[in-house]
C-alpha cells in the first residue's frame, strides 16, 4: 500500500510517501520545508506559519511525488492538445474546501490540472494536536486531494507519529519483547510520558504542567539572544563549552559553575515543570556582572547548564516510570530527542540498570516534525480510513483514553 502523508501542525511543512506492508516499509520520499521566518521572532506565530504552509504545500507535494516517481505531467500537456481544465462543478467544491486558504486554492488548482492522479492508496494527515490554523491548512489540503483523486483519508495524532516513527523496522523485531514500553515525547509543544501497552494502546502517565522541554530550550535561547529554534543552538554551544572545559583540565569531571534547578525531578508523580528553569536563567543573568553575562564563556556555560538540567530531569523521570511500569523498552520522540547529549546520557544511564531495557531513538531527521512519521502512524491506523467529509481538526487532541 502506498501512503501519502501530510504534516503541518507547527512550523514544518512535511510530505512523505511510504510504501508499506506487514513485512516491509520503503520510504519513497520524505520532504520537509522548515520555515526560517520564525528565527527572526524567537518563536512561531501561528498565522505566519499558516501563510507559509499555504505557500509550501504544493511545491513540497510536487517534490515528494517526483522523488517517489509517482507523477507524470499528464492531462494532455503534449503540444497540440488543449490544457486540461477542472470542470466548474468540481472547482466549486475545491474552492469550498479551501475557502479559508485562498492562496493554496490557486496553487492546488494549477497542480491538479498539471498532473494526473498518482498511484496512492491512502492520504494520512495530522489532525491534532498542534497550532489550530496550521492544522487546518494541512487537513483542508488533504481533503481537497482526497475529494479530487477519490482516495480515502486517515487522521493521525501527531504525538503517535513521534512514537511510531521508531517502528520503521518493526518487521525484524519480536514485538512481544518490546511491550509494555514507556515513551517520552519531548517537543516544542509537548512533554509527555506515555505508557504504550502495544501499538495503538496508550495512556499518558505524566506531562508538563507549564512549558514543554523544547519550549524551555527556545525561551532560554531567546533570553541569551541566540535565535530560534533554541534546542539545536544551545546544544551546539553547550558542546563547545564541554570541549574547551575538557581541553583545560581533562581529568576533572564535567560540571558547570552555574547551578540551575531540576524542577520536579524528585516528585513522586511523572509530571514535569520547566517554566521555573527559564526564570532561573533570567535571574542568573540579572545577578551577574553585565560584562561577564555577555561574555562568550558565560553564554557557553549557561547553555551547558540549561541542557544539563533538562536532560537530568527527563532521564530521571523516564527511567523511574520505566521501572515502575516494568517496561521493556523506552521510546524517545519529538524535536528534543534530536539532542545528542540526551541520547548519550540515556544510553549511559540505561547501561547501569541491572536488567535489559531497549532504547528506541529515531534518526535525528525523524526526531523533529516530518511527514514520514505521519505515514508510519497512518499505516498502523489503516483501519481508521474514512471519507474526507468526516475529517476534523482537534488542536487539543490527546493520545490514549
Ligand atoms: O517535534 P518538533 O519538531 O515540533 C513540535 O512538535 O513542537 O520539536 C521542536 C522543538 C523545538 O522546541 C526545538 O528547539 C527542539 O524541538 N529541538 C531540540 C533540538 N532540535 C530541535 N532541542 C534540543 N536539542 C536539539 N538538538
Ligand atoms: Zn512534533
Amino acid at each position: 500500500m502506498k501512503i501519502l502523508a501530510i504534516e503541518t501542525s507547527c512550523d514544518d511543512t512535511g510530505i512523505a510517501v511510504l510504501q508499506a506492508s506487514s513485512s516491509k516499509f520503503k520510504v519513497l520520499a520524505n520532504v520537509v520545508s522548515s520555515q526560517q521566518i520564525h528565527a527572526n521572532y524567537g518563536g512561531v506565530f501561528p498565522m505566519m506559519a499558516k501563510r507559509e504552509h499555504q505557500r509550501n504545500l504544493v511545491p513540497v507535494l510536487e517534490q515528494a511525488l517526483k522523488l517517489a516517481k509517482l507523477v507524470n505531467p499528464g492531462h494532455n500537456t503534449a503540444p497540440g492538445f488543449a490544457k486540461f481544465k477542472i470542470p466548474n462543478s468540481k472547482l466549486q467544491i475545491l474552492k469550498k474546501i479551501l475557502e479559508k486558504e485562498n492562496n493554496l486554492f490557486e496553487s492546488t488548482k494549477e497542480f491538479l490540472e498539471k498532473y494526473e492522479k498518482p498511484n496512492v492508496d491512502i492520504i494520512a494527515v495530522t489532525n491534532g494536536p498542534g497550532l489550530e490554523p496550521c492544522l487546518h491548512v494541512g487537513v483542508n489540503f488533504a481533503k481537497a486531494l482526497s475529494y479530487f483523486w477519490d482516495i480515502p483519508v486517515i487522521p493521525v495524532n501527531h504525538i503517535e507519529g513521534h512514537i511510531l516513527v521508531n517502528f520503521m523496522k518493526h518487521e525484524t523485531w519480536n514485538m512481544k519483547q518490546m511491550f509494555p514500553a514507556i515513551s517520552l515525547v519531548v517537543s516544542g509543544g509537548h512533554t509527555q510520558l506515555i505508557l504504550v501497552k502495544k501499538i495503538g494502546n496508550y495512556e499518558i502517565i505524566g506531562e508538563t504542567r507549564d512549558d514543554a522541554a523544547g519550549e524551555c530550550f527556545d525561551k532560554a535561547a531567546r533570553i541569551l539572544g541566540l535565535g530560534y529554534p533554541g534546542g539545536p543552538i544551545i546544544s551546539k554551544i553547550a558542546s563547545e563549552f564541554a570541549r574547551s572545559y575538557l581541553a583545560k583540565d581533562p581529568l576533572r569531571g564535567m560540571t558547570s559553575q552555574i547551578l540551575l534547578p531540576r524542577p520536579m525531578m524528585h516528585s513522586k508523580d511523572y509530571d514535569f515543570s520547566f517554566s521555573g528553569l527559564k526564570t532561573a536563567v533570567l535571574y542568573k543573568i540579572r545577578d551577574t556582572d553585565p560584562k561577564i553575562a555577555k561574555s562568550q564563556e558565560f553564554i557557553q556555560e549557561m547553555c551547558f547548564a540549561v541542557q544539563d538540567a533538562i536532560c537530568d530531569v527527563l532521564i530521571k523521570k523516564t527511567i523511574n516510570a520505566a521501572k515502575a511500569y516494568k517496561a521493556k523498552t523506552i521510546i524517545l520522540g519529538g524535536g528534543v530527542s534530536a539532542n545528542q547529549e540526551l541520547r548519550k546520557q540515556f544510553d549511559y544511564k540505561l547501561k547501569a540498570i541491572s536488567y535489559k531495557l531497549n532504547l528506541l531513538v529515531p534518526p535525528v531527521n525523524l526526531s523533529t516534525d516530518n511527514g514520514l512519521m505521519i505515514a508510519v502512524a497512518g499505516y498502523f491506523n489503516r483501519n481508521k480510513k474514512t471519507s474526507w467529509k468526516k475529517l476534523t481538526v482537534n488542536a487539543n487532541l490527546r493520545i490514549g483514553k
